[in-house]
């Protein structure tokens, strides 16, 4: 028989769960805000619970909740703490309140490309990450991949002047605020959900993002083309609540630890490919797509990269080193 909430959200689509979740099985609420189609979070979203479901059946049972369904990123870190959800994985962008260490990430031209993104996270610096929320509250089991963000406005983008003066959409990080001041643009943090209705209506003129998302929300139907920046990363945690991780049996813990572990090293295996598909999907869709010249790029590097003196203290100089020599 079907209980009453897999028939409510069978009624309203709320989840691309239907796990039906049966008596004595711990419950793992996922909430995520992209889409499940091609993208690289709800891809890995989607495996995880798929695995999770199979292979922990009468043990615990996931709940994927995508597309800002149950919470924005700006909600979801507090409903964790509050036990209201378990696992989310939040862009590094997104954890201000916790630990200013993921700042590196955001800063712009810091990593070359996922391959450089890939081995700092991999390396003991990284790793260390995982644990620099843990007091307050939050554990994180890994890094997932999204890719390098790309720049779009309601106008053509080649040279920095160019963004003089736009408003930008920036995720609430002190660091892409700097840089779009940088530019004497005018950052303003939004939640993801809101950005490509306010692109739409003006209330903002540009935005910065991955071709998934560029791509998912449909951000280049309402932009006048998209420029390959390159110019930062936007990847994720995969974060839960320590409290509730240490309350789980060695055993459970350990399984579900396994799982996170293979899913995560699949599915960022897969990311060139899918930014790729993302990529193309954008030009079949019939957005534009605009490449910059060596020169054009240089242009756009010396007019960011300044930012990182701000940072420098937040993120440790001995960090900043430790990224570039994975650069070359
Ligand atoms: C954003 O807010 O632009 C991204 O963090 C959304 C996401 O999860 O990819």
């Amino acid at each position: 028989l079907m209980t009453a909430v897999a028939a409510a959200a069978l009624t309203t689509g709320a989840t691309g769960a239907m796990a039906a979740c049966d008596d004595g099985e711990i419950v793992i609420k996922f909430s995520h805000v992209t889409n499940t189609d091609k993208h690289p979070k709800g891809i890995a979203a989607s495996l995880l619970q798929e695995r999770v479901n199979e292979e922990m059946n009468g043990k615990a049972c996931m709940e994927v909740y995508p597309n800002s369904t149950l919470y924005n990123d700006d909600q979801v870190l507090e409903a964790m703490l509050n036990g209201d959800v378990q696992m989310a994985a939040p862009s590094l962008s997104k954890f201000e309140q916790f630990t200013k260490v993921f700042r590196i990430f955001d800063l712009p031209f810091m990593f070359l490309n996922m391959e450089a993104v890939d081995a700092f996270q991999n390396s003991e610096t990284g790793q260390e990450m995982k644990e620099s929320m843990v007091r307050r509250g939050l554990l994180g089991l890994g890094f997932w991949h999204n890719g390098m963000k790309q720049m779009s406005a309601n106008k053509p983008l080649m040279m920095p002047e160019d963004a003089a003066g736009l408003k930008f959409r920036v995720q609430p990080s002190e660091v892409l605020k700097a840089q779009f001041e940088a530019l004497d643009a005018s950052p303003q943090p939004m939640a993801f959900s809101e950005v490509y209705g306010a692109l739409q209506t003006g209330v903002v003129d540009g935005q910065e993002n991955t071709w998934s998302n560029v791509y998912g929300q449909k951000f280049f139907e309402v932009q006048d083309g998209t420029t390959e920046t390159n110019h930062g990363v936007l990847d994720y945690m995969v974060v839960t609540s320590a409290d509730w991780w240490d309350s789980l049996d060695e055993d459970v813990r350990s399984q579900l630890e396994t799982i996170v572990n293979e899913v995560t090293e699949t599915r960022n295996a897969a990311i060139a490919e899918v930014d790729a598909e993302n990529r193309q999907a954008v030009l079949d869709a019939g957005g534009e797509i605009r490449e910059l010249t060596p020169e054009q790029r240089e242009a756009w590097v010396n007019a960011m990269k300044p930012v990182w003196e701000q940072f420098t203290d937040d993120v440790g100089q001995e960090n900043i080193d430790a990224a570039q020599a994975f650069n070359s």
